[in-house]
C-alpha cells in the first residue's frame, strides 16, 4: 500500500468516536454525506465491526459524497475525478510509531457507491458496507494492484468477512424480533352494524395488548363507517404500547392526528366506495404534497409510514418525501390465484423491503396477511412489523381475541 500524509481535514478530533459496548475498538464516524441516513449508519455498524474483528489501534470512518472524494483523490493519489472508497494507514510510510493508537483512515462516497449500487441491483448499504471492508483490508497491507494472487487473497478475505457480516446481521435480526401489530377496525364495523356500543375496539385493543401485540392500528377514515373520533380519543389514552392512526391525507384528518398525536400515522389512499384499502398510495405523482404532510406531522414527533405497492420507484420516492417507515402491500401476494403468482409478487415484497431497509427506511407490510400466508416471510429479517386485521378477527369470533393474537404473535415469532 502506498504511503499517504493525512491532514487534519480528513481526521476529524472532534468527532464523536462510535464505540462498540463490549470491546474496545474505537471507530471514529464522521458524517459529510446525504445519501444514507446517519441513525441508520449507526445500526448498522455494530454487526460489521464484529464481523471485522479486532484492530489494533483506532479507525477514522469518513463519509463523504463524491465532491469530496475528488478532492482526496487528486491531493494523495493524483487522480482526477471521484472514486468509491480510499484507505490510508497509518502504520506505514517513513514515521508510523508518531501515533501508535491510530491504526488509519477509510473514506468512502456514498454517492459514487449509490451509482454502483444501482447498476449492480444492490442495496446502497451492501455497497457501502463492502466498500468499507474493502477499505479495511488495505490498512490491513492486503493490496489486490500487486499482482493477481494478491488480487485472489484480497478476494477470499473481503468474501470471508462478508460472510461472517451475514451472520452478524442475522443475528442481530433475531434480537430485534418482527411484532404484530392489530388493526381493530372490524371490531367498529360490527358495533356500528347496529349502532350500539358493543363490541368496543378500546376493549378488543386492550385484550390484544394483553395478548402479546406490540401496536394497535385504526383507519379513521373521512366517512367515519367504522372507527368513530370518541374511538381514538379513547384509545390515544388506553393503548400501552404504539398507536398507529391509518388516514387518508385530507386536511380534516391530517389536523386531528396533529391534535390527538398517535405515535405515528400510516398515510393510505382512500376511497369512500371501496370495501378496505385497495391499494398502495402513489408517491412519485404527489411527492411535493407528501413531503409538506410529513414534515407537519415531524413537528409534532409523529412517525410517518406510507402504505405503498412493493415498487422501487414508490419506495425510493418514500425516501425522498421523508418517510420513516413503509408499509409494503401485501394484498397482491394475499389474493395471488396459484403458487407461481404468489411466488413472484412475494419476490417483489422481499426485493421492496431489502431495498427500503438499504435506503434506510423501517419496513413494515400488511393486508391480507392470514395463519398461512405469513409463514412464507421466514427469514425476510427487514420486515420490523405485520399489520393485521382481517384474518385475526374472523379467528376471534371463533377461538376469542386473546387466543386468535397469541397464535399469530407465536407465528411471527418464529419467522
Ligand atoms: N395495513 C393497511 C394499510 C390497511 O389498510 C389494512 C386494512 O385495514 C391492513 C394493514 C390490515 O389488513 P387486513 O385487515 O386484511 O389484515
Amino acid at each position: 500500500m502506498e504511503f499517504f500524509t493525512i491532514e487534519s481535514s480528513i481526521r476529524n478530533r472532534r468527532a464523536r468516536p462510535f464505540i462498540l459496548k463490549r470491546r474496545a475498538m474505537e471507530i471514529q464516524l464522521n458524517n459529510r454525506q446525504n445519501w444514507i441516513p446517519f441513525q441508520e449508519i449507526q445500526q448498522r455498524l455494530p454487526p460489521l465491526i464484529r464481523a471485522l474483528g479486532p484492530h489494533p489501534g483506532e479507525v477514522s470512518l469518513l463519509l463523504v459524497e463524491d465532491r469530496e472524494i475528488s478532492r482526496y483523490n487528486r491531493r494523495y493519489l493524483n487522480r482526477s475525478g471521484p472514486t468509491n472508497v480510499l484507505a490510508f494507514s497509518l502504520r506505514e510510510g517513513l514515521f508510523p510509531e508518531i501515533n501508535p493508537g491510530l491504526w488509519g483512515d477509510i473514506v468512502v462516497s456514498t454517492e459514487t457507491a449509490a451509482r454502483e449500487a444501482r447498476q449492480a441491483g444492490i442495496s446502497l448499504m451492501d455497497r457501502v458496507l463492502f466498500l468499507i471492508v474493502h477499505g479495511w483490508l488495505h490498512l490491513q497491507g492486503y493490496d489486490h494492484e500487486k499482482s493477481l494472487q494478491d488480487e485472489q487473497i484480497m478476494e477470499a478475505r473481503s468474501r470471508e468477512i462478508l460472510s461472517r457480516l451475514k451472520a452478524e446481521q442475522r443475528r442481530e435480526m433475531v434480537m430485534n424480533k418482527p411484532r404484530l401489530a392489530v388493526n381493530v377496525d372490524h371490531v367498529a364495523t360490527l358495533r356500528q352494524a347496529r349502532g350500539g356500543n358493543e363490541p368496543d375496539p378500546v376493549t378488543a385493543a386492550a385484550i390484544a395488548e394483553l395478548a402479546g401485540a406490540e401496536g394497535i392500528i385504526i383507519h379513521l377514515r373521512e366517512d367515519r363507517r367504522h372507527i368513530q373520533d370518541r374511538d381514538l380519543r379513547l384509545l390515544r389514552e388506553t393503548v400501552k404500547t404504539r398507536l398507529n392512526l391509518e388516514m387518508g391525507a385530507a386536511e380534516e384528518i391530517i389536523r386531528i392526528a396533529l391534535k390527538v398525536k398517535p405515535e405515528l400515522v400510516t398515510l393510505v389512499p382512500e376511497k369512500r366506495q371501496e370495501l378496505t384499502t385497495e391499494g398502495g398510495l402513489e408517491i412519485v405523482r404527489q411527492k411535493k404534497n407528501l413531503a409538506q404532510a410529513v414534515t407537519r406531522f415531524h413537528r409534532r414527533q409523529i412517525e410517518v409510514s406510507l402504505f405503498i405497492d412493493p415498487d422501487p420507484g414508490q419506495i425510493r420516492a418514500s425516501r425522498e418525501v421523508g418517510a420513516d417507515i413503509v408499509e409494503l402491500h401485501t394484498g397482491h401476494y394475499a389474493n395471488a390465484r396459484n403458487e407461481k403468482e404468489a411466488r413472484k409478487l412475494f419476490q417483489r415484497i422481499e426485493e421492496g423491503a431489502e431495498l427500503a431497509a438499504g435506503l434506510g427506511l423501517k419496513v413494515s407490510a400488511g393486508h391480507g396477511l392470514n395463519y398461512i400466508n405469513i409463514k412464507r416471510f421466514a427469514g425476510v429479517g427487514e420486515i420490523e412489523e405485520y399489520s393485521i386485521g382481517h384474518s385475526l378477527m374472523a379467528r376471534a369470533i371463533l377461538v376469542g381475541l386473546d387466543r386468535a393474537v397469541r397464535e399469530m404473535v407465536g407465528l411471527i415469532e418464529q419467522l
